[in-house]
């Protein structure tokens, strides 16, 4: 089955978070699972660099008059056929792919986006005379507009199902209505059935309002999402959606993430030879100047640092963290108050305490290597992958009760100890007093060396791996192609 898979971004070549880890490990596993899958992206700089033997297929006036060129070749670093919507004055720009240097998104967003979801629609339309995709599967706000254009094609010999994934509903692409005149759309979709929310032009109301079907990264926000609490002001629509709308777990790409095979880790392991770990700690303890203490439980955090994450309640356990004895690394970039609250926390506590603000991949790896728990305390986590990388480098994760971070996590009970089925430290409450309690199991599961040996074997055993999400996506795909 022929899929196009559409993304703003795509490990190795692109990432500001967990979605680029999505969309360059899914069409993998689903060409594994014996689809076949192309991708299409824009044509930021190391994605053009990386597209081998790049042939131009063809080039178009978008709606607003500028000439686009899409470039087809097949991309070195992943293996994958891939389409590249080349445009220079679109994509090279300095900052991050959505905004300037400042921060400030750039203001012509909804063409630079626009563009994913318009040209794969004309790719279904045959604007490749080699390949048309049967499925057309859009990620994120950036290609959410997929699902509008195909429904405004001329009809089609064969239908084209469109799926679309919600990787977090809180970065919606909202523009002033004027935008949407330049984008090719009939007037009759800027409406409430449609694309219009609260007067502004909504990208995600667009991919869940046109989408044949929707899919969230977890089974739980799914759920979450429905209801007025956590969703963001689509949870009437979503509702409404309820029987088109699905959550599939997110998987780990073990090519990526293994202990066993991790160039980045001062030593290899795997559950049943956890010695390299050890030496992954020493030398992470070293390298940053912490006390090189075997027996200091240290604690880990990789991730933006937004609100999204909750990491003023890990600033509010510090002191007790380190009166236990345990120590913190921290890498992160984000939020300004967050990033100085973290880095005076470090200058305080040079022994226990080490953050750097920044992004680097390398050094993520070592994190998970080298740490006894990943602390994950969202306020709302969609998946959230950095706990099954805690799970898979035996960093147990201690995360709060949402989102995936529920449908991977369970708690050290005593109960789900007794039965086998613990892997980590969850709380439920969203406040200081309730992850302070989840710290304190830590700490207890941790004076009782053998039976944290136990649960980190089968943290670090569990199958994380990305099969059993694309036979759910592949299931999903032939059931809305018949
Ligand atoms: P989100 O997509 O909401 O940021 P996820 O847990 O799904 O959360 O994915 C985050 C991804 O980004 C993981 O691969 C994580 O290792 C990575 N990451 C986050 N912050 C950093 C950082 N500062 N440096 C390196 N990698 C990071
Ligand atoms: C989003 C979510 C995160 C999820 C990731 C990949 O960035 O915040 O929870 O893991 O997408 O699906």
């Amino acid at each position: 089955m022929n899929v196009l898979q559409v993304s703003a971004e795509i490990f190795p070549l692109l990432k500001t978070g967990g979605l680029a880890d999505v969309a360059g490990a899914l069409p993998q596993a689903l060409n594994a699972a014996g689809c076949e899958v192309r991708v299409l992206l824009p044509g930021f700089a190391p994605i053009l660099a990386d597209l081998q033997g790049a042939k131009l297929l063809t080039t178009l006036h978008a709606p607003w008059g500028e000439m686009v060129a899409l470039r087809q070749g097949r991309l070195t670093s992943l293996g994958l056929q891939a389409y590249v919507i080349d445009v220079p004055t679109l994509y090279h720009r300095a900052g991050s792919p959505y905004a300037d240097e400042q921060g400030q998104p750039f203001t012509d967003n909804d063409r630079r986006f626009a563009l994913l979801g318009w040209v794969a629609a004309r790719l279904t339309a045959g604007l490749d005379s080699a390949w048309q995709p049967r499925v057309v599967h859009s990620h994120d706000w950036h290609a959410a507009l997929a699902g509008a254009y195909l429904a405004y094609l001329p009809p089609q010999r064969q239908r084209v199902a469109s799926v679309y994934t919600v990787h977090n509903l809180a970065y919606q692409g909202l523009f002033a209505p004027r935008h949407f005149f330049e984008l090719g759309l009939p007037a009759s979709a800027f409406a409430v059935d449609g694309l219009e929310f609260h007067g502004q032009l909504s990208f995600m109301k667009a991919g869940l309002y046109y989408a044949d079907h929707i899919t969230t990264v977890s089974p739980t926000y799914a759920r979450e999402i429905q209801t007025p609490e956590q969703g963001c002001g689509l949870d009437g629509l979503l509702r409404t959606r309820a029987a088109d709308l699905s959550g599939i777990l997110n998987g780990v790409d073990e090519a990526v993430w293994d202990p066993a095979h991790d160039a980045a880790l001062a030593a290899r392991y795997d559950a049943r030879n956890p010695e390299g770990k050890k030496q992954c700690k020493a030398e992470l303890q070293r390298l940053l100047g912490l006390s090189v203490a075997a027996d200091a439980p240290l604690f880990g955090v990789v991730s933006r640092l937004t609100e999204q994450k909750g990491l003023h309640l890990v600033l509010g356990v510090i002191d007790e963290l380190i009166a236990r004895g345990g120590q913190l690394v921290v890498l992160g970039a984000g939020d300004a108050a967050l990033q100085t609250a973290f880095a005076e926390r470090a200058k305080a506590h040079p022994a226990s305490v080490s953050v750097r603000i920044g992004y680097d991949e390398p050094y993520a790896h070592q994190i998970f290597g080298a740490t006894d728990v990943t602390l994950v305390p969202s306020r709302f986590e969609p998946c959230g992958l950095t706990q099954m990388y805690g799970l898979k480098y035996g960093s147990l994760p201690l995360v709060h009760r949402v989102g995936g971070l529920a449908d991977t996590v369970m708690d050290c009970s005593l109960e789900n100890l007794a039965e086998g089925s613990a892997n980590g430290f969850v709380f439920s409450e969203f406040d200081v007093p309730s992850l302070s309690r989840a710290v304190a199991r830590a700490f207890a599961l941790y004076d009782q060396p053998a039976q944290w040996r136990k649960v980190r074997a089968r943290a670090m055993r569990q199958r994380l791996d990305w099969s059993q999400a694309a036979s759910q996506y592949l299931a999903l795909y032939q059931r809305l192609c018949h």
